[in-house]
């Protein structure tokens, strides 16, 4: 298939505010091998961009300057030693950057067939939430039916994921929230307990249940708490540092209590650990989602020309799930 040379696309024009995102043209991307070419439908926006807007978040060198970790589409090019995909298979996929744009490049195994059941929309703010909890909370955490799973930001993209994938399993489910609206928001998605941490003690609340698992998005002056609140041989999984990467933290509990403090960022990950990641999905994940255990919470959409709009939102403490961009017209 021929594609036009252009393609529109907002780009980070300088690090700043929401307004530093500005309308560009630039070249259609050209897949490389074992990469496919997606005519996105729509893009998610996730924290992460923000970062990256804000300058805190340099993207990997081999990957689009432009921002987007995640769309979906169709197919419409192939590179050489592609076997996954054909043009015209509807996918949606984890994107190494370039997302907000009409067009994207990814490693093939990095896209996945849109579950049955979804939509376009829905699916396109799937796969950075999918990937970042099953491989922190399954494959690193080692959730198991029973435990006890804390997950901070409950109401984030990543927590709404967390918190159904977790119920999923089996496993009992305590969140953090920042508004008391949101407490029965993730009540009804499988939480047993959402503390809203800016009134409850949820520390001591959290060390008195004691934690098998705890998923933290926050670091900093949590990170104590954090590992008083695990049960003895629990594990606690840092997935970003909002509040800080340094605090002073008594260690010896590690020993006596034997637990793990460990945690893992996605972006710089390499093509093969998340094709794995990506083949778990399908395997475990998908059949939950088509099963209606675990369902995509969309808070807002917006034009992929208003990613300013989309930004603001994410930065609002109201938002409920994920926002994601219109990219068709
Ligand atoms: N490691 C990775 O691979 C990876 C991948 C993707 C995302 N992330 C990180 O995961 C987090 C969620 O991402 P997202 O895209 O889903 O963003 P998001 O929807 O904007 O979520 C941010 C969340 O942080 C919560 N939060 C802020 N301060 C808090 C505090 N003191 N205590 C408890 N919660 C607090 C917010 O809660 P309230 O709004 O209720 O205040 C909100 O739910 C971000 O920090 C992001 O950088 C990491």
């Amino acid at each position: 298939m021929s594609l036009s040379n252009a393609m529109l696309a907002m780009e980070i024009s300088s690090h700043g505010g929401p307004d530093v995102l500005y309308p560009c043209s630039v070249p259609v991307p050209v897949p490389g091998h074992g990469q496919i070419v997606i005519r996105l439908a729509y893009a998610g926006v996730n924290r992460p961009d923000v970062l990256q807007r804000q300058g805190l978040y340099a993207p990997p060198p081999t990957a689009s300057r432009l921002p987007g970790l995640e769309g979906s589409g169709t197919v419409v090019e192939t590179g050489p030693g592609v076997t996954r995909w054909k043009i015209g298979d509807q996918v949606c996929a984890l994107l190494p950057g370039g997302g907000y744009a009409e067009y994207a490049a990814c490693h093939e195994s990095h896209a996945l067939r849109v579950p049955r059941g979804l939509s376009l929309r829905e699916a396109a703010a799937l796969p950075e939430a999918a990937f970042t909890v099953w491989s922190n909370v399954v494959m690193r955490g080692g959730l198991r039916a029973g435990e006890k799973f804390l997950v901070h930001g409950g109401s984030s993209g990543i927590g709404t994921m967390a918190i159904q994938v977790a119920a999923a399993l089996g496993a009992r489910v305590f969140t953090t929230v920042g508004a008391p609206e949101k407490q029965a928001v993730v009540r009804g998605l499988g939480a047993e307990q959402a503390w809203n941490y800016r009134a409850d003690p949820w520390g001591s609340d959290a060390k008195k249940l004691g934690m098998d698992l705890i998923l933290c998005m926050v670091g900093g002056p949590y990170i104590q708490p954090n590992l008083a609140a695990l049960a003895d041989d629990g594990r606690l999984v840092q997935i970003a540092f909002t509040l800080g990467a340094k605090a002073e933290v008594n260690f010896s509990e590690l020993m006596m209590r034997r637990l793990t403090f460990t945690g893992s960022t996605l972006r710089p990950q390499s093509d093969l650990a998340k094709g794995r990641i990506a083949a778990e999905l399908e395997t475990h994940l998908w059949p939950l989602i088509e099963a209606g255990k675990v369902r995509v919470l969309i808070d807002s959409e917006f034009p992929l020309t208003q990613a300013p709009a989309a930004h603001w939102r994410i930065e609002a403490p109201g938002h409920i799930g994920k926002i994601v961009m219109k990219v068709e017209e």
